[in-house]
């Protein structure tokens, strides 16, 4: 099997286009990753999510540590196999899931102890047990261990929550199993200080991984505080690894985020929003409840290649999602989706053909003129 690997085809700036080799396939960077949570894209079947474009989905060992439980999904052949997504999954480590569902939970060295949101039952996360569990998920990227710090945070909150991630991520290092085509990404940390997010990039480069998040952002710092992290924290990341920003985003966070050095997303934006009813599209958001859509025979992109679009009308769409449809759930994803996977696409061929930053204006000119 081949061995996991990253490599860099083409730069346009800091704007990077590469490609990540996985135990189970490849993926095109920059890579928009839908979110998988709890073995399942919602509301899409797994051939559908590959339609899209999509080349890599994410899983939560959170989740599905708690319901069905990692070790009844490895005795049912992993992860890809128990949700039939044969393509490359990317776990997150837990903490993050933790500190935003779990009723209750306590932080110590050795990890975190939390009630389930679920049942109410008591659970504990190490570095250890996070690794074992994505082990057991077989996800083909497994991330390390960490604290997501929350924000805002006071320079000490910040250094002490980092360098826990940091410990962390040396435990989460020493516990992953080294095997061909499989990887093991560290999470920057340290909140909006420069010096913090330096030495935790160094920090994690002296432990070594296959790749490198960048956590701790949007969780309401503003678009503009988290390019100027990504602004300093990119170029401190290795060129020759992947670059992972975690829990982003809008249409416009990726875009700026792309042309500050980063090359994959993942964000339930486009399935949650799409959910209710939300449609992203090139000229920025569309709420398709509007009663502007009641009677309107066009298709919601005229452009998009997806089924919503193709299949049906606006004044459909509006209807189904008025009448709380399931349908309409699966539509608005599916559309969402496909958009998210297309932009990817036109990053990727802007910055192959040199030509990205006619590209952000374009996308910027079409989004500030909204739908029409
Ligand atoms: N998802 C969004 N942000 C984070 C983060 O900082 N850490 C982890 N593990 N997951 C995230
Ligand atoms: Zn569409």
């Amino acid at each position: 099997m081949s061995e996991f690997g990253f490599d860099l085809i083409a730069t346009d700036g800091a704007a990077r286009r590469g490609r990540v080799t996985t135990a189970h396939g490849q993926i095109d960077t920059p890579a928009f990753m839908p979110v998988g949570t709890a073995g399942t894209v919602k509301a899409m079947l797994p051939q559908s999510v590959a339609g899209t474009g999509a080349q890599i989905v994410l899983g939560n060992t959170y989740h599905l540590m708690l319901r069905p439980g990692a070790e009844r999904v490895q005795k049912l052949g992993g992860l890809h196999k128990f949700m039939d997504w044969p393509g490359p999954i990317l776990t997150d480590s837990g903490g993050f899931q933790v500190m935003s569902l779990a009723e209750i939970r306590k932080i110590t060295e050795d990890g975190v102890r939390f009630r389930s949101h679920i049942d109410g039952s008591y659970h504990t996360l190490t570095p250890e047990r996070s690794i074992e569990i994505q082990n057991l998920l077989d996800a083909d990227i497994t991330m390390a261990f960490d604290e997501c710090t929350p924000y805002p945070a006071t320079e000490k909150q910040a250094r002490d929550s980092m360098e826990l991630s940091m410990r962390w991520a040396k435990r989460s290092k020493e516990a992953f199993e080294d095997r061909p085509g499989y990887g093991l990404f560290g999470i920057v940390q340290g909140s909006t200080f420069e010096n913090q997010r330096l030495e935790s990039a160094q920090a994690l480069q002296d432990i070594g991984f296959h790749g490198y998040a960048v956590g701790g952002l949007a969780v309401g710092e503003g678009q503009q505080l988290m390019f100027d992290t990504l602004d300093y924290t990119c170029p401190a990341l290795p060129a020759d690894k992947p670059h992972y920003l975690m829990g982003v985003g809008k249409p416009g966070d990726i875009v700026g985020a792309v042309a500050r050095g980063i090359d994959m997303f993942d964000c339930v934006l486009p399935t949650r929003s799409g959910r209710n009813g939300q449609a992203w599209t090139r000229r920025g958001p569309v709420n398709v409840k509007n009663a502007r859509h009641a009677e309107d025979p066009r298709p919601l992109d005229a452009e998009c290649p997806c089924p919503a679009c193709t299949q049906f009308s606006r004044a459909y769409l509006n209807h189904l999602v008025k009448a709380g449809e399931i349908l309409a759930m699966m539509l608005v994803t599916w559309h969402n989706l496909t958009y998210y996977q297309q932009l990817m696409a036109d990053l990727r061929s802007a910055i192959e053909g040199g030509t990205f930053e006619a590209y952000v204006a374009q996308f910027n000119a079409l989004q500030a003129e909204g739908d029409i």
